[in-house]
């Protein structure tokens, strides 16, 4: 995903978030609130966190990493754009005890697959521990749907993950769907998003209501 872009301030622009930005902004205004805090997990350069603090104005990002390089750049970022409402980022690996935070609803963009599959338990246990019992979890990224690859560069990349690192890879909805069960979250709504992505809402249903089908 890295490349050579960089924006005035020779901070890193990752063309993958470029592109998908604002189809993701749009969908984001269909699924929240009006307003609230919106903490965003796996945030890398800052490019979504800033451009959803300028479409979303009754929202207040909290953008947030694990890995100390991207930290570095989301720092910078975020203090270079004077936004009010992106808070300093804040060092969330969701594989350990999260920081103090009260968000409104979660975003977490292109982590679940490129990151081993104890991440994807974290990701539902940080939104157990900090979310609202109705607030949502969205998640964003290639997925397999009942098994299969949604498209052939789907597969392809799911490939390269593996190579790259075996405990990666593109992940089945419905194993997500598992985990998130046995967390209390349904799997609310699927948005078909551009290059074969899908927006995915988590949300835990009033108790009794949770299924597993
Ligand atoms: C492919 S990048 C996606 C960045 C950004 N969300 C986007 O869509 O452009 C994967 C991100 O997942 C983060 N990540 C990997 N493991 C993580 C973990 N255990 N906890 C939180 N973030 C993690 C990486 O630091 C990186 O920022």
């Amino acid at each position: 995903m890295p490349s050579d872009l960089t924006d005035e301030h020779g901070l890193p622009l990752w063309p993958a978030p470029e592109r998908n930005k604002q189809p993701i902004a749009d969908a984001l205004k269909v699924v929240l609130p009006p307003r609230g805090l919106l903490l965003e997990i796996a945030s890398a350069t800052g490019q979504h966190a800033l451009h959803f603090a300028a479409e979303l104005p009754g929202w207040t990002m909290q953008p947030s990493d694990c890995d100390p390089e991207h930290l570095d750049t989301l720092r910078r970022r975020v203090a270079l754009a004077k936004q009010p409402r992106v808070l300093a980022p804040l060092v969330l690996d969701v594989t350990a005890e999260p920081p103090a935070c009260e968000p409104t609803a979660i975003f977490c963009a292109n982590m679940l697959h490129i990151a081993p599959w104890r991440a994807c338990a974290g990701l539902f246990d940080v939104a157990a521990r900090l979310l609202p019992p109705a607030g949502p979890l969205v998640t964003y990224g290639p997925y397999a749907v009942h098994g299969e690859h949604t498209a052939e560069s789907n597969a392809r990349f799911d490939a390269s993950l593996r190579e790259r690192n075996p405990e990666w890879g593109v992940r089945d909805v419905d194993a997500v769907r598992e985990l998130a069960l046995a967390r209390g979250f349904a799997l609310e709504a699927t948005h078909v998003m551009p290059a074969n992505n899908l927006l995915l809402v988590w949300r835990r249903p009033p108790s009794g209501e949770l299924r597993s089908s």
